[in-house]
């Protein structure tokens, strides 16, 4: 098991009752427009429903977790006007009132853990240490974001100019921000988009990802309870096409964006389009895919390694954008250390997220398992790579193959980093030996994959440890330990390259990224 498991039963049984009870809830998510709820549309006097999508748990598609609507180009409009005019009002919303709005929101998703638990489990997957801890992160970016917004707004640079007259630099809001989040942290990331945004004094309209819909509904409920004005924060659903719609618009004054690489660069170009059109450059934040390493040398605890190693590489079923991909040890101790990986991922417990026992949950979707599958059969295909080891599903979770998306955790040897090929984003992790005369080319090839996110060093000699970290193009090292779960303000998170722009989320640059510096003379 990934223990310590911090559950002992006895204490863990009043939570569980609480949140079986939301388990057997059907859920609905609808896109909501200045307070109201919208389910239909007009075209040409004619009214229609909007298209409806059932969505069905990851573990056992009999379990229907609810339905979402999903909103259409019209709305995504509708959304974004509103959001624009709403920046009249949000704007005259002082950064305290703003940060007791964000703190509350904070205080309501602990109280709702057992809905959000639920729907962590029940639309995404998640097991149960994963649900925690997506409510906890969640929880830490309002909270950060709160007192970010209320230290930028004490923030004020006086200054004179050439004549001796007194000046001021001051933080302000830019405007409306389209924000769009992925499926993996439906919470977290998702909430810490829209408050930071808010923080700012920016209003919002918020995309979540089509897969997570009902969890990001609910928060976007818990949000207006806890005070964010509906002129502040509009809540679209939908998949790509309604995405592209919000981010082609041309009054927005950016995008906050985290998901795959290739989605990054498609918003990228229509912004640069937008540019050369309306002359004015909206703020684009990208936090995107990675192809991260673990490089292990001979001095490595190996017992320590392969924990961090089979944590970071199945954790969370592989669908973390830190996740481990490339485990990369010294020839000298890779037989060991391998032989070590094998009998650990022997013991993983692969089965239904709602059991406290689980280590590895399903995968988000059929396309998710189809892909990830694939390169499997692709590497067991490949002359050059090796399959070392597979999990097995746990027998108390088998649910026929169509009626659920798991993909057994995986370890396969490659001869290089380029066979891999590109992110993966599962329970896969590949396995590369490396001679020590060799470390710089290792880390060259890390380098080239263009990707820059999470990278993993087991060393016990502190030069080797200082070199790598020194050449390695990464935005978050992790030295000795795994190398996912980054806390919001102890270690800012963000990659650079191919994984994206930063300013690093959960850091002290991520707000202020968001608004504008503006220097005003001082009227005394
Ligand atoms: P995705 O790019 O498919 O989707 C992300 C979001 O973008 C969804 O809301 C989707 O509807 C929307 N979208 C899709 N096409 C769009 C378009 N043309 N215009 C605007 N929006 C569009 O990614 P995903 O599969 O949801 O998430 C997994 C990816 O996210 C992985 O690559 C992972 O590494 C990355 N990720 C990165 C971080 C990070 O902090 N760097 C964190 C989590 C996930
Ligand atoms: N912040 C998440 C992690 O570090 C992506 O795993």
């Amino acid at each position: 098991s990934f223990g310590p498991n911090i559950f002992v039963e006895s204490q863990w049984h009043p939570f569980k009752a609480a949140i079986d009870t939301q388990l057997t809830k059907t859920w609905s998510a609808t896109p909501i427009i200045n307070g109201q709820v919208v389910s239909e549309f007009t075209v040409e006097g004619v009214s229609n429903t909007l298209d409806n999508h059932k969505i069905r748990a990851p573990w056992n598609h009999d379990v229907i977790a609810g339905d979402v609507r999903y909103a259409n180009a019209n709305i995504a409009k509708q959304a974004i006007d509103a959001a624009v005019a709403g920046q009249k009002i949000w704007q005259l919303v002082s950064a305290s009132q703003r940060a007791t709005i964000l703190r509350k929101i904070a205080d309501l998703y602990e109280k709702n853990y057992a809905e959000l638990m639920a729907l962590c489990q029940v639309e995404a997957g998640k097991t149960i240490q994963d649900s925690i801890d997506e409510i906890k992160e969640a929880v830490d970016f309002c909270r950060f974001y709160a007192d970010e917004a209320e230290r930028l707004n004490e923030v004020v640079h006086e200054i004179t100019d050439l004549s001796g007259k007194p000046l001021r630099q001051v933080y302000k809001a830019r405007g409306t921000f389209v924000c769009i989040s992925p499926w993996n942290f439906p919470l977290a990331i998702y909430t810490g988009q829209i408050v930071a945004a808010l923080a700012a004094g920016n209003t919002v309209v918020a995309k979540p990802a089509e897969q997570t819909s009902l969890i990001a509904h609910f928060g976007a409920q818990l949000m207006y309870q806890a005070g964010v004005p509906s002129e502040a924060l509009q809540f679209v659903t939908g998949a790509g096409d309604v995405g592209g719609a919000l981010t082609t618009a041309n009054n927005i004054a950016g995008v906050i964006f985290t998901g795959s690489t290739q989605t990054a660069q498609r918003i990228n170009q229509s912004l640069n389009s937008h540019v050369q059109l309306s002359g004015e450059l909206p703020v684009f934040i990208a936090e995107t895919g990675g192809q991260n390493a673990m490089i292990v040398d001979s001095t490595a605890l190996p017992e320590q390694v392969v924990r961090d190693a089979v944590l970071s590489a199945f954790g969370s079923a592989g669908q973390r954008c830190s996740a481990c991909r490339v485990l990369c040890v010294q020839e000298e101790v890779a037989d060991g250390l391998i032989e070590l990986l094998q009998g650990t991922m022997a013991e993983l417990i692969v089965g239904n997220p709602a059991q406290v026992t689980t280590d590895v949950g399903p995968v988000i979707d059929k396309d998710a398992k189809k892909g990830l599958e694939a390169h499997i059969e692709r590497m067991i295909a490949e002359p050059t790579a090796n399959i070392l080891a597979q999990a097995t599903m746990s027998a108390s979770s088998l649910v026929s193959q169509e009626q659920s998306t798991f993909v057994l955790p995986t370890a396969i040897e490659v001869k290089s980093i380029d066979v891999i090929g590109g992110e993966h984003f599962g329970p896969i992790l590949h396995v590369l030996r490396y001679q020590a005369r060799d470390l710089d080319k290792l880390i060259d090839a890390i380098n080239a994959t263009g990707f820059g996110l999470t990278l993993g060093i087991h060393s016990r000699i502190e030069n080797i440890v200082e070199h790598i970290e020194r050449r390695a193009l990464v935005g978050n090292t992790y030295i000795n330990r795994n190398q996912i779960g980054a806390i919001v303000n102890v270690q800012p998170f963000g990659g650079c390259g191919l994984s994206g722009t930063g300013p690093k989320a959960g850091g002290p640059h991520y707000v202020a990224r968001l608004m504008q510096l503006t220097t005003e003379p001082l009227v005394s």
